[in-house]
């Protein structure tokens, strides 16, 4: 860094992975795992590098709460970045560097926050604590990396394991393949040209100096719970503390679509939302009373009229009733409530229970696991695994530390709110005996091909030097 004939000597030294963090040259990165690994340390350097590197070059950095942002980031960038080279200004937390490049430090509370970066462009993004944040907040900023000049744009993020975030970043960077190497998702339906991803785990012993100046951090860390320790000191992505519905199993709740008898009684669970996402759910009830969720609908952006055509567009088959979301009997200014519109566009509605609580202990009834007279497994709600929204946020959602007996709403809950309005809508399965459904006995292939289940052939592995 030169600086009118004087050179500024950044005395950072990155460790190896930290280095790897640096020059990795994928479009999407990821450095997780153990705390303390040196992973904060390594966004704040990175943005500072980049942004003294490229002139006018436009950086965001986000923490998701302000508190956590103003702790942590803010107050390290203004212990590590040289004044000779930027200005700090406080109240737009932004240092503008001589260059005419910024780095703006800022946090979204709310899933609807991201709007407040309509039409922002940014050449580098940057999240620290990703698991923080939920998918939508971080795939709508992935649609503001952009520019007039070029330069190789990347999103980098740090974080731990757990969090209302851990299955979606599981599934987005962990769950893709090796790490430490380059890899190119499929297209989706939702992402039709994604972009490289690369995950770098962080180790705690990657961080001697910490070691070396802090002893008994290593000590503190061993004797956490297994579950914390693991997360923290291992950085491990299998199971993260707080889960809400550890019960969840893949091969018991999940099955692979059938047609389903036009006896079967059915109905709709709706949970409202324009900016998050509205969800409906489609359930079955057998003759054993066991119930399936056997369609979904997930989509952001759509209003009141268009959620209930996209309904009535998928249901050919027919409905005994339709729950929504409580919320949804206010008026709005012209007299009209959302339940009314869905009414006068084909979807007539019933009121969801409100009851949050028992809500979430009627879920957990439905999913427990039985055993029958064979040892076989099963539970009494079962998801075909086309429901890929469900099968992924509903095992992600982590309770309230506040009120252990609900869910942390922050996290992505539409689906499970379709769910719990549901399985209210039923008798409690303590009631009956779990009887494993005849109907189900000739489908016990669990469907492998879940959602996210990106194949890991030599395809879509890439080494850095390829690109
Ligand atoms: N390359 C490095 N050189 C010196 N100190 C470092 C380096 N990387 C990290 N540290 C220090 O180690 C501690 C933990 O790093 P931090 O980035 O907060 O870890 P994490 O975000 O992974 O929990 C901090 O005090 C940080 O300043
Ligand atoms: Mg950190």
């Amino acid at each position: 860094m030169k600086m009118s004939g004087t050179t500024i000597i950044n005395e950072y030294k990155p460790q190896t992975r930290q280095y790897l963090f640096h020059t990795c040259p994928a479009d999407e990165i990821l450095y997780g795992g153990a705390a303390g690994g040196g992973k904060s340390e390594a966004l704040l350097e990175d943005a500072y590098k980049n942004a003294t590197k490229y002139s006018n070059c436009k950086i965001i950095m986000f923490r998701r709460t302000f508190p956590d942002l103003e702790r942590s980031l803010i107050l390290r960038s203004r212990e590590k970045y040289d004044l000779r080279l930027a200005k700090y200004n406080e109240s737009k937390r932004r240092w503008t560097f001589a260059n005419g490049s910024i780095i703006e430090f800022a946090y979204m509370d709310k899933e609807s926050d991201v709007f407040n970066y309509q039409g922002a462009e940014y050449d580098f993004i940057y999240w620290d604590e990703l698991t923080h944040f939920t998918e939508t907040q971080y795939r709508y900023m992935t649609s503001r990396l952009r520019g007039k000049q070029k330069i190789k744009r990347q999103i980098k993020s740090a974080t731990n394991p757990g969090g209302v975030g851990h299955t979606w970043v599981k599934s987005r960077f962990i769950d893709v393949g090796e790490s430490e190497k380059i890899h190119k998702p499929l297209p989706t339906e939702d992402e039709q040209k994604p972009g490289t991803r690369c995950f770098i785990p962080a180790k705690i012993h990657d961080n001697q100096e910490l070691l070396n100046n802090d002893p008994d951090y290593l000590r503190r860390l061993e004797s956490l719970p297994t579950k914390e320790r693991k997360q923290l000191l291992e950085g491990d992505w299998d199971s993260f503390s707080g889960q809400a519905f550890d019960e969840w199993n893949k091969e018991i709740h999940v099955i692979k679509p059938f047609q389903i008898p036009s006896t079967w009684k059915r109905f709709r669970t709706v949970d409202y939302g324009r900016t998050a996402p509205f969800c409906c759910l489609w359930f079955a009830i057998d003759q054993d009373y066991n119930l399936y969720v056997y369609k979904e609908s997930y989509k952001t952006g759509l209003d009141a009229v268009d959620q209930a055509k996209e309904i009535v567009s998928m249901t050919a088959e027919k409905i005994e009733y339709t729950i929504l979301d409580s919320a949804c009997w206010i008026k709005n200014q012209y007299g009209e409530s959302i339940a009314e519109t869905y009414e006068n566009n084909g979807v007539p509605v019933e009121l969801a229970s409100k009851d949050r609580l028992n809500g979430k202990d009627r879920v957990h009834a439905w999913l427990k696991v039985h055993e029958d007279s064979k040892g076989n497994r099963f539970s009494k709600l079962k998801v075909f695994s086309n429901c890929e929204n469900l099968i992924r946020t509903l095992p992600s959602l982590p309770i309230d530390e506040r009120r252990p007996e609900d869910i942390n709403t922050d996290a992505e809950d539409h689906a499970y709110d379709a769910l719990r309005y549901g399985v209210m809508s039923r008798p409690d399965p303590r009631t009956f005996e779990p009887i494993e459904s005849n109907a189900m006995s000739h489908i016990k292939t669990v469907d492998n091909n879940l959602p996210h289940a990106l194949q890991d052939n030599d395809d879509n592995n890439y080494s850095w030097n390829d690109l």
